[in-house]
């Protein structure tokens, strides 16, 4: 029996338009995830009580994923109940193509607007999907802020459409945001990043929470099933961390679900992806229930390993010294 739990019951924060619920399925299946598997498990999140879907056109899965939307609607979700992102991938920055990809984003989701569109990653630095992590683009280049603009200006224009109702930028830097800020005519609603308890980036968090920009965290349980490419021998594993271990026992829960509940009560939202049902409905029943203490949350502000799990390697351009210079670890854009 699939366990229910009212939808009404999930934190949501208010957006420029519409409110997002503070916890979303997921979606990226890597290689090993098959489209038809991805739609399986939005549909079981939906029975679940999940309305919130973090899609991307990337991802590779979004027909199926419309093909599931298609039943859920059918079944009697209003549309507007579910909340959808997609996101633009980096070789779609130039206006027209990131309009186009809008489109079909929209086409293969079955969808005449997304709640939410971001820009995937500020560089339109393109690999093919699968390749190795050393594998890099000869057209690869550092962040150019005045093209950065022309997408970003392409973003808002999909808002005056109607094709979307927010926009939201995803994998930027302190440096390139504050940029962003400076020059946009519309702000991002929601910053999308790498966020758990071992890699807190408090710096932007704060930065990014007071600007009034929402934050959804991705890879929010460490993303224990990535393949064995995108992981290095420094790499933390968030889940065997002995403080989390010792207060999902406190609690009688997975240590998925104190990173959870963490997250939302940090204030962003997580988007754990699973394919399992019945993980779809603990991590759901994690941010409903059984909060963490204050005590407990301080604690888990002091684990933070600075532990970047997705570093983008594949994004580098010639003449980059290695992944950080994409993070601007040192306050300025990189070259
Ligand atoms: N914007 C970006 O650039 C970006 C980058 C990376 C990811 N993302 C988004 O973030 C989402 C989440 O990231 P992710 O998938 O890498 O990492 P994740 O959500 O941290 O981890 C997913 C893994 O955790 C397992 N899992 C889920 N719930 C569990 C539970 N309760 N107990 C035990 N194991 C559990 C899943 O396995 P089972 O299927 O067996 O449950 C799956 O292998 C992606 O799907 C994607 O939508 C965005």
């Amino acid at each position: 029996m699939i366990e229910k739990i009212d939808p009404a019951s999930v934190p949501r924060r208010t957006m420029p338009a519409g409110s997002m619920p503070m916890i979303g399925l997921g979606t990226f299946g890597s290689d090993h995830v098959s489209p038809a598997q991805m739609a399986d498990a939005v549909l079981s999140a939906a029975e679940i009580g999940y309305r919130h879907f973090d899609c991307a056109e990337v991802y590779g899965n979004e027909k199926e994923i419309g093909g599931a939307f298609g039943q859920i609607l059918a079944g009697g979700v209003r549309r507007a109940d579910l909340w959808v992102n997609s996101k633009a991938w980096n070789n779609h920055h130039k206006p027209e193509e990131l309009v186009a990809a809008c489109e079909r984003s929209l086409a293969n989701l079955g969808l005449d607007y997304l709640d939410l569109y971001f820009v995937h990653w500020p560089f339109p630095n393109f690999h093919p999907p699968g390749c190795t992590v050393d594998s890099r683009s000869a057209d690869a280049r550092p962040y150019i802020h005045a093209d950065f603009m022309k997408t970003w200006e392409a973003m808002e224009s999909l808002l005056g459409r109607g094709l979307v109702r927010n926009i939201g930028t995803s994998n930027m830097t302190l440096p390139k945001l504050k940029l962003l800020l400076r020059d946009a005519s519309v702000k991002p609603a929601c910053n999308e990043m790498e966020l758990h308890p071992h890699f807190q980036q408090a710096d932007l968090y704060d930065y990014v929470d007071k600007q009034g920009i929402s934050i959804i965290g991705y890879c929010p349980i460490g993303s224990p099933g990535r393949p064995e490419r995108d992981r290095t021998p420094e790499d933390t594993v968030v889940l065997e961390d002995p403080l989390i271990v010792a207060i999902a026992k406190a609690h009688g829960v997975h240590p998925a679900a104190v990173c959870l509940k963490w997250a939302v009560q940090r204030g962003h939202a997580p988007i754990p992806m699973s394919t399992n049902p019945k993980n779809i409905a603990a991590n759901l029943r994690a941010v409903t229930e059984d909060p963490l203490s204050a005590v407990e949350m301080e604690a888990l502000s002091r684990i933070d390993r600075r532990c970047r799990l997705v570093k983008g390697q594949v994004f580098l351009w010639k003449g980059a010294k290695g992944w950080e210079d994409l993070w601007d670890q040192g306050g300025t854009i990189a070259r």
